[in-house]
């Protein structure tokens, strides 16, 4: 019995697929060379980008072949994209042969529809749903460890379908994050721990009684062992000077951060509903680079959003020459249903996107050039 996971997206859901393979191998699969010899075969789905949900109906398409030649193949579709309604209809519709279909909440529960797919289909979207606390995971990295320790995100980035797909904020407790994070260390094969949430720097606002971020990661580094903490993502707007000063001072902090930008122009930034401005952006960049000089600087940009104009796009080009980041992620805004700029005018068309995305990415280049000289 084998199984075979495709993966599409961030982090979050490489970790899952190893919660999938762990939920997998405890009904004793074995993972599969390819996917034409698996037994199941699961598509871990990501909907940030057109370009992600575009992918994963190709490759679920291609399988209809497969699953005429081998009708006991049982299929899997899970993850941010399923998790809404009308793209698990979709799947549902133009591949009847998919046999388990369901979201982000649900996870968990795979096993167990695994064992119902022999007998009926399943299409299961749960709206909301708990942390899951007994979870396990087959790790896949040889050095670094993925942490989960939140999910969800409450900032309605105007763009970002991650509100929709993921749930409102839920911090994991500190003493399962710290008993995970033990167990990890106490193998002493990873080097590196990585914390894993959408905004992780509003861990434990919903706690009671609350927790920073900031004394997460001092509990944390108190974990004797040899080992490296990192996390993402962070959100500007939320970056304290508690944890600015924790990340200068806690020896087993990485001195790296992700700080996504997204834009350089303040309309921009108002209308993505950022909650800061250019300005605000840039001190937070002098006060790291002040406190921690050897720190390397990485960040994530949108061009093209609705009613971005060329000036206004050389905003983002400036910003990212003040800044000279380490490296940067250039994304093409990707319109998705139901969030608020999706229905906005003025939407930008793709020649230009694209010429923008390729100037930024230029520019980058440019840098990490001069940088490396
Ligand atoms: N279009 C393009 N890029 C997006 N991102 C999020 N939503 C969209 C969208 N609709 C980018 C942001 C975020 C990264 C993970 O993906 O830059 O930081
Ligand atoms: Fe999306 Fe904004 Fe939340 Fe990040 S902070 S996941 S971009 S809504």
């Amino acid at each position: 019995m084998l199984y075979y996971i495709v993966t599409y997206g961030c982090q979050m859901n490489v970790h899952e697929s190893e919660k999938i393979a762990f939920i997998l191998e405890s009904k004793g699969y074995k993972p599969a060379q390819k996917r034409e010899d698996a037994d199941v075969i699961v598509f871990n789905t990501c909907a940030i980008r057109e370009g992600a949900e575009d992918r994963v109906f190709g490759n679920v398409g291609a399988l209809k072949k497969l699953k005429k030649q081998k009708p006991e193949t049982i299929i899997a579709v899970c993850g941010c994209s399923t998790q809404k309604q009308s793209t698990a209809t979709k799947i549902k519709q133009m591949f009847p042969f998919v046999d388990i279909i369901i979201g982000t909440f649900n996870l968990h529960k795979l096993g167990s529809y695994i064992d119902q797919a022999r007998e009926k289909k399943v299409l299961e979207l749960w709206q909301e749903g708990e942390i899951d606390e007994e979870n396990s995971f087959l790790r896949s990295d040889k050095s670094n460890a993925w942490v989960n320790i939140m999910q969800g995100c409450n900032n309605f980035c105007s763009y970002c379908i991650v509100p929709y797909v993921r749930g409102r904020e839920k911090s994991r407790s500190v003493d399962k994050i710290l008993q995970e994070v033990k167990q990890i260390v106490s193998e002493g094969k990873y080097k590196k721990i990585t914390l894993l949430g959408q905004n992780v720097n509003s861990y434990g606002k919903d706690l009671s009684p609350q927790v920073s971020f900031a004394s997460l990661l001092r509990k944390i580094s108190q974990i004797e062992g040899d080992f490296k903490i990192s996390f993402m993502t962070s959100h500007p707007k939320d970056l304290t000077n508690e944890l600015i000063d924790e990340i200068a001072t806690n020896d087993k902090v990485e001195k790296s951060l992700h700080l996504p930008a997204q834009s350089g122009n303040n309309r921009i930034l108002k209308l993505m509903n950022r909650s800061y401005t250019r300005e605000k952006y840039l001190s937070l960049i002098n006060k790291l680079r002040k406190k921690v000089p050897s720190i390397t600087l990485s960040s994530d940009f949108i061009v093209g959003f609705p009613t971005e104009t060329e000036q206004e796009f050389e905003d983002t080009l400036s910003l990212v020459k003040q800044v000279q980041f380490d490296s940067i992620f250039a994304f093409i805004y990707s319109p998705r249903e139901g969030t608020v700029a999706a229905k906005m005018d003025g939407q930008i068309p793709l020649e230009i996107k694209r010429d923008r995305v390729n100037r930024l990415l230029k520019l980058e280049k440019q840098i990490q050039k001069e940088k490396h000289k």
